[in-house]
């Protein structure tokens, strides 16, 4: 595969998994995902950015072979996760004089994870700079989007940077440059509620920084290049915003319908009164379709069955991956149904506890089918949650 040139000997040496079902045994992908490496000819030095997962190595090492990659300087480490990383022991060995230019962080990890040697790595403070000759590599370390070891790598005289796993995608391609697109923002809002979500606030703050460096393009480590960075920027600037939408979400796990029917008696109230809303089967549905509501909701409504004396695990697990994925919503309820006896909602709430969102109404616990008294119940929550949306949104 010839390698793509991206700008003045700047060249995208990464490769496409087209296969791939799931990241992270987690999460479901739609479009499989690309592990992005970038290659950089200087006058005087080599440096290739980020390497490959350790499954590619072997078609990686030879692309760079048949690119008539002789020698590589450098290899730029932006974030020590095996994804990026896992390649560079066997570059080290197919280019012995190459050193790994990292920052501390990235250098504990690939020492730990890779057994990377101390003499094999260089390590960079903030702002520092090397030299490829008519190209100057400098190193912006930008933890939290989304590991602690996360630095950004800028091509000073070309206007470009490398944002690692940061303004990503899980996205295939032929041409490595991104053509906007209702799948290509569906992919990246995806990706964005996935993995960096929980770390929204300094999302926020990198792409202002981005925003105000003005850069000619970004070149992020999943999915395609962005010649127009403002694209990607402004989607990010939206998801990012304190502000949640009139949108409520509702995920749920319902053994025999009663649960079901108390989600989908309030979705329809909720809908009649002008409210958006998304129903979610927890057992059915795709993880990633929740993620991406979670990204935009102002309220949450959990309905659960029970299994023995407590929460359906499956309401357990997905009380657990919301609270991790730390959303912007403000609001949430709590339904359910059970058949003997037990306590449905108090592990629920525990782990939704450090979210700090404002539950509207005593959580509504139903024995089997809802009953009339049970549906002017759920009104009420119905009433509760219109009421403090229309606070925020007049
Ligand atoms: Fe794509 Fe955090 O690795």
């Amino acid at each position: 595969m010839k390698f793509q040139e991206i700008r003045n000997n700047i060249y995208y040496c990464g490769l496409n998994d087209v296969h791939r079902k799931i990241f992270d045994e987690l999460i479901p992908l739609e479009h499989g995902t690309s592990y992005n490496s970038y290659l950089i000819k200087g006058s005087e030095k080599i440096a290739i950015i980020d390497t490959m997962y350790p499954p590619f190595t072997e078609e990686y090492l030879k692309n760079l072979e048949e690119n008539g990659i002789a020698k590589i300087d450098y290899i730029i480490e932006n974030h020590g996760e095996q994804d990026h990383s896992g390649s560079i022991p066997a570059l080290l060995k197919k280019y012995p004089e190459a050193i790994v230019v990292t920052n501390s962080k990235v250098a504990e990890n690939i020492k730990s994870m890779l057994l990377v040697p101390d003499e094999k790595i260089k390590v960079i403070e903030n702002n520092e700079e090397i030299s490829l000759g008519d190209k100057t590599l400098r190193f912006l370390i930008s933890p939290g989007v989304h590991w602690p070891d996360t630095m950004f790598t800028y091509i000073v005289e070309d206007n470009v940077i490398s944002t690692c796993d940061f303004l990503g995608a899980h996205y295939t391609f032929d041409d490595v440059f991104a053509i906007p697109s209702e799948e290509l923002e569906h992919s990246a809002k995806r990706y964005y509620a996935e993995i960096m979500m929980p770390f929204r606030v300094m999302c926020k703050k990198y792409t202002q920084m981005l925003k105000d460096m003005k850069v000619d393009m970004i070149l992020p480590s999943h999915g395609p290049v962005y010649k127009e960075p403002n694209y990607i920027l402004d989607l990010y600037s939206n998801w990012t915003s304190d502000s949640p939408e009139n949108l409520v979400v509702l995920p749920y796990v319902s053994m025999y319908e009663s649960t079901k029917s108390m989600i989908d008696y309030m979705a329809e109230k909720l809908g009649a009164k002008g409210i958006k809303t998304y129903k979610h089967d927890v057992v059915d549905d795709d993880l990633g379709e929740l993620a991406m509501r979670l990204v935009d909701a102002a309220t949450i409504v959990l309905g659960t069955s029970m299994v023995l004396a407590g929460p359906h695990p499956a309401s357990v697990n997905l009380a657990y991956i919301t609270s991790v994925l730390k959303p912007k919503a403000k609001f949430a309820a709590l339904v359910g149904s059970y058949g003997w006896g037990g306590k449905l909602f108090d592990l629920i709430s525990q782990i939704l506890n450090p979210l700090r969102l404002d539950i509207v109404s005593e959580p509504l616990l139903v024995k089997g089918k809802p009953k009339a008294e049970d549906f002017a119940k759920l009104d009420e929550i119905v009433n509760a949650i219109s009421e403090k949306h229309n606070s925020l949104f007049k």
